[in-house]
């Protein structure tokens, strides 16, 4: 198939459907489209044309590690990665190749990382002590360690910086009270023992990511 006759076919594919339709994303299983087109006109629909998604339901991509991306995307396709949203939502994109997937976390770890708005500046403040201290007393290991100094992680150690609270949330809980992340035990072993109260105050902090002690200055700025 030419270059025109790709363009073509996936216009033909977005056109007759509404932007959150997902049959759509489903047909564009065409292994010569390149990566980069498909999250231009399918991933953004729900990542954001530069992975910088606005709802909490999808998590933002940009600046995400692209080890990681890969890895996901596989369990993903491979439908290893299995909670209820991951099913819902990623289960459809059997089709990507190894290449277009290499293509797909090229593009996405390489597009600047956003960092969200601070609201509850105590909530935050605990969410940095969990961060960069854990809880000793509970067994939980500084997140720190494997997600770096600046939450932006390293390889298969996924950035955290940034990411929604709500998402962040979410899968603390995936894994705390469930196995369907394949690779999620140590996750699992990490968040054990946390409340919701400490997942929430570490979510609230890893989406605004302020630099160290900023958080703590002034209780009265409304940043
Ligand atoms: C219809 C909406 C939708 C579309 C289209 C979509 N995604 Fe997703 N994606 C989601 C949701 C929802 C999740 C979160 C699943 C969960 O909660 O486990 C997700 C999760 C992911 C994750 C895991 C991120 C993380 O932090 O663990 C990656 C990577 C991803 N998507 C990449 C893509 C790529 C690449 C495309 C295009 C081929 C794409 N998505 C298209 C909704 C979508
Ligand atoms: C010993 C290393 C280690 C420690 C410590 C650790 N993590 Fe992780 N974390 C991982 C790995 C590895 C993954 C990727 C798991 C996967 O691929 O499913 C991960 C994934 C995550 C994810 C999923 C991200 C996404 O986009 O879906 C969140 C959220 C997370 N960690 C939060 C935390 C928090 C909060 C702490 C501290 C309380 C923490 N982690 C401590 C290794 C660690």
């Amino acid at each position: 198939m030419n270059k025109v006759t790709h363009i073509v076919s996936i216009g033909m594919l977005l056109a007759g459907s509404a932007c959150q339709d997902l049959e759509h994303s489903r047909q564009v299983d065409n292994p010569q489209v390149r990566g980069k087109t498909i999250a231009l006109q399918v991933c953004s629909n729900c990542h954001g044309v530069n992975g910088v998604s606005v709802s909490p339901t999808f998590p933002k991509l940009a600046g995400q590690r692209k080890e990681y991306l890969v890895d996901q995307l596989t369990d993903f396709k491979s439908h290893s990665r299995a909670d209820p949203n991951a099913q819902r939502f990623m289960w459809g994109f059997t089709h990507l190749t190894d290449a277009q997937i290499d293509e797909l976390a090229t593009y996405f770890s390489s597009q600047p990382a956003v960092l969200g708005e601070a609201s509850d500046l105590a909530l935050i403040n605990e969410g940095n002590a969990i961060y960069h201290s854990g809880l000793p007393d509970k067994g939980v290991s500084a997140c720190m360690a494997c997600h770096g100094q600046h939450g932006e992680g390293i390889n298969q150690f996924p950035r955290l910086a940034g990411q929604h609270a709500d998402y962040v949330m979410k899968q603390l809980k995936v894994f705390q009270q469930s196995d369907t992340r394949p690779r999620g035990a140590v996750m699992k072993a990490v968040c054990a023992n946390m409340s919701d109260r400490d997942m929430r105050a570490v979510a609230a902090y890893v989406e605004v990511f302020p630099p160290e002690g900023e958080a703590s200055v002034s209780p009265a700025d409304d940043r």
